[in-house]
């Protein structure tokens, strides 16, 4: 039998060569921004497109569990890993003119986000300058369709380049096929664990036209006395901004929002809004409400709560955040007392952005 992958069958796989470099019993504590030490039985960084195929056939079917790692900036790990932790590690970016003032940008999975953001801001591209800072690599962007002041992947999104786990196809999927929402895709969903993201295409502008819809954003450039921004000053006011705001993972462990801002029915805005006038909420196009998660939970009086070394954070009471030693268990115990208190003061279910090993 050949090593086409289609089929688990231990006798075969046995036979298969194996050319990438597996590590036993590695420590994920510095590639997790949670910083939380927990260890992977086994471990094999990705790098080629051999990899990828070697990873979606041959490892895909000798191990008991597979994770796919990116950045570990938005998983919240609560044990060991038993199988086989592939990181995902590949580089490289390629240009491609796309019509007068657009450009086709396609970034390997293993790219780093905010330094793909800062290549843009030098190259003159504009599409992502509101994304930076966010925690990450390109290749997961599309799984949680990134997003922070006005702008989301998807808004510039055009396709990604994937393997298939299991058979090692590789597919191209269109922004369509990806199914973008708010914090959300098909690769939370249908295609959870079954596909290896290795590059992704997005159509970037060489006109910049800043994207100032976010009001707390216009209001930081007002008071540095900027009115039209350039491109290097939009990203200059957007990591300024993440930083007065958001705790640094390089300093305090943490995973950016801990939970999505919860939509909610007319009705259910209306009864709230009766009860609570100062409520924080933003009207969506089907008549639905998204309401300010950390305004929900800073009303139940957990802003800073802490919970042994995991707490609340201080300035941003949607981020939880691991002041040390804090255990994944720990993180998720302080998560669903969260969950709970906003549930029983608003009647209102917290959804966790992070994923929960
Ligand atoms: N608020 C509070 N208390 C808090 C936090 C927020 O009252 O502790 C209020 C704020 O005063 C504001 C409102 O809630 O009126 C919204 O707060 P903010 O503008 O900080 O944004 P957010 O809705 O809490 C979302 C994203 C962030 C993104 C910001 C800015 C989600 C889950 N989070 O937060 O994304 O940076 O908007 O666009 O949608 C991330 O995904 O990791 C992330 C940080």
């Amino acid at each position: 039998m050949s090593c086409d992958g289609s089929r688990p069958q231990a006798e075969w796989m046995d036979n298969c060569k194996v050319n990438m470099e597996i590590v036993e019993n590695k420590s994920l504590g510095k590639l997790n921004t949670f910083g939380l030490g927990v260890n992977s039985r086994y471990y094999t960084e990705l790098t080629s497109r051999e990899d990828f195929i070697e990873a979606a056939t041959l490892h895909f079917h000798r191990y008991p569990e597979v994770l796919i790692l990116g950045g570990g900036s938005n998983m919240l790990f609560t044990r060991d890993v038993e199988g086989i932790t592939l990181a995902v590690r590949n580089k490289g970016i390629d240009m491609a003119d796309y019509g007068r003032d657009e450009v086709l940008l396609t970034a390997r999975a293993g790219e780093n986000w905010h330094e793909l953001v800062l290549f843009c801001a030098r190259e003159g591209l504009s599409g992502i300058e509101n994304l930076a800072m966010i925690p990450g690599n390109a290749g997961t962007a599309p799984v949680q369709n990134i997003g922070a002041y006005g702008v989301e992947l998807k808004d510039v999104f055009h396709s990604l380049e994937a393997f298939v786990l299991g058979s090692g196809e590789q597919i191209v999927m269109s922004k369509d096929e990806c199914r973008f929402a708010y914090r959300d895709s098909i690769f939370k969903g249908e295609l959870k664990n079954r596909v290896l993201i290795a590059a992704i295409t997005l159509k970037l502008s060489l006109k910049f036209t800043p994207d100032l819809s976010y009001r707390g954003l216009r209001e930081h450039l007002d008071v540095a006395g900027i009115s039209s921004p350039s491109l290097s000053q939009m990203v200059e006011a957007v990591c300024s901004l993440r930083a007065s705001k958001l705790p640094d993972p390089a300093v305090t462990g943490n995973a950016g929002s801990f939970f999505k801002n919860p939509v909610v029915s007319i009705e259910k805005h209306v009864e709230l809004q009766g009860r609570y006038p100062d409520l924080v909420s933003y009207p969506q196009e089907d008549g639905s409400f998204k309401l300010a998660a950390g305004w929900l939970i800073e009303q139940c009086g957990l802003k800073g709560k802490r919970l042994g070394d995991a707490a609340v954070h201080d300035r941003q009471a949607l981020v939880l955040v691991n002041h040390g030693n804090a255990s994944g268990r720990e993180i998720l115990r302080l998560a669903t007392l969260v969950q709970s208190s906003v549930m029983e003061k608003f009647g209102v279910n917290l959804e966790f952005e992070v994923n929960v090993i």
